[in-house]
């Protein structure tokens, strides 16, 4: 295979928390998947507040230092590249000093606590010329790249409708301490930038931007202990935010889908579900539908005059983007990680100065600027306009 000659580039991270981690493995793992690329990241120095954090960050990922003050790896002149993987109450924060400070950034979603903090960060990164990806994960996953192909091309003919449902159960245990993602000042919306925000992304991937929407959000879990090992442990406290959300959506004109109409929930209360984060799209020639839980089938169904067929499942293979620098034959599954890899992938691209189909800070703002119309509409009972942002990267028309 032939490579170009491999060019270091110094990574910084803040918040060596789940995100953190994945961020750093998808950065070692991107010279073995991505070899003639010739980018070689090094884990150059990390931040978190927690002892622990730092010293995994050094002891197991291989950092060359650990911080516990963030300011330091913005400053570090052999930092290029920053993951954002703190909190949501930090993403505006760092977001907004990362990219004054002359570097890229890859952060994690919602991208701060809603739109008006989103659209903060977003300005500071046009005014510093800085590289932007966003943690919108579920994009990457080939059946789902698959599927924004076979839109594009019109294998469904004109698109009617879309359902999509993000089920977690990860919060459903009301024992579950309350950690920031109850807190409203540290997490800003709960389920809606947590979960919905990543379907809300998808819908703009796979079908174009949305134009209104009308929302109900609930708390049916209000309290929950306070953290072990701080002063609120042994109490109960209120939940702040919402865990269960629904929304109906129209699309712009300018969307692939113009013209449909869209039903979306999201919750992370639910009991049976995992991961069950799952988008069905049917139009006048067909229809299809993925589930991460099943990450690497799509299934298809094609009208055929005089026919009667259902759904046919096809497991991601070579014909499908990415998939074959991971496993060589269809059937032998892909995984989370690799998303991620694929993310990181996009991003250095980017940052390098590569053509590069990466999410960016725009598509972050339209994802924010839906939950929060989501969260009025919710207060309002109204339907609230979400206009087109500029620069975004989902499907529209003659794409
Ligand atoms: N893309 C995805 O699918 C996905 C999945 C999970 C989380 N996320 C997002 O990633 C972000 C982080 O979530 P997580 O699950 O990794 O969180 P986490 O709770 O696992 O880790 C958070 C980390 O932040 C550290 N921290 C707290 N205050 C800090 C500070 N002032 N400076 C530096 N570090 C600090 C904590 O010590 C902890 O290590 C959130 O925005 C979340 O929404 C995205």
């Amino acid at each position: 295979m032939a490579t170009t000659p491999s060019r270091p580039l110094g990574v910084g991270l803040v918040s060596v928390g789940w995100m953190g981690r994945l961020h750093s493995r998808a950065y070692a793992n991107l010279p073995l998947v991505y070899p003639e690329l010739g980018i070689t990241p090094r884990l150059v120095q990390a931040a978190d507040t927690a002892e622990a954090g730092r010293a995994y960050a050094t002891e197991v990922l291989g950092y060359d230092s650990a911080v516990s003050d963030y300011r330091e790896v913005l400053a570090n002149p052999e930092v290029d590249v920053v993951s954002i993987c703190a909190p949501n109450f930090l993403h505006a924060e760092v977001g907004i000093a990362a990219a004054q400070a002359g570097k890229h950034i890859w952060i994690e979603k919602p991208v701060g606590r809603g739109a008006h903090e989103t659209a903060a960060i977003r300005g500071a990164v046009i005014a510093a010329g800085v590289t932007s990806s966003i943690g919108f994960n579920y994009r990457q996953p080939p059946a789902i790249q698959r599927a924004r192909q076979l839109i594009s091309e019109g294998a469904l003919g004109q698109i009617t409708n879309v359902r999509g449902r993000f089920f977690g159960g990860f919060s459903a245990d009301p024992q579950s301490p309350r950690a920031w993602r109850f807190v409203r000042e540290q997490s800003g919306s709960g389920v809606l930038g947590d979960l919905m925000g990543h379907l809300v992304d998808l819908v703009h991937f796979l079908l174009g931007p949305v134009s209104s929407v009308t929302a109900s959000t609930g708390t049916y879990i209000t309290e929950r202990p306070g953290l072990p090992g701080t002063p609120d442990e042994g109490r109960m406290l209120p939940v702040e935010n919402e865990d269960y959300a629904n929304m109906l959506l129209r699309f712009d004109d300018s969307a692939v889908a113009a013209g449909a109409l869209g039903t979306l929930d999201a919750s992370w209360l639910a009991v049976g579900p995992k991961a069950e984060y799952a988008i069905e799209i049917f139009g006048t020639e067909g229809s299809l539908r993925w589930d991460f839980e099943r990450m690497n089938e799509l299934e298809l169904a094609i009208r055929r005059p005089g026919q009667s067929l259902g759904y046919t499942r096809l497991f991601a293979d070579d014909t499908f983007p990415e998939y074959s620098r991971f496993q060589p034959g269809s059937g032998t599954p892909m995984g989370y990680d690799d998303l991620k890899t694929i993310e990181a992938k996009k991003f250095l691209l980017a940052a390098t100065g590569g053509s590069s189909d990466n999410s960016t800070i725009h598509d972050a703002l339209a994802s924010a600027q839906v939950l929060t119309a989501a969260e009025e509409s919710a207060a309002s009972g109204q339907w609230v306009a979400t206009p087109v942002v500029e620069g975004h990267t989902g499907n529209v028309k003659g794409a």
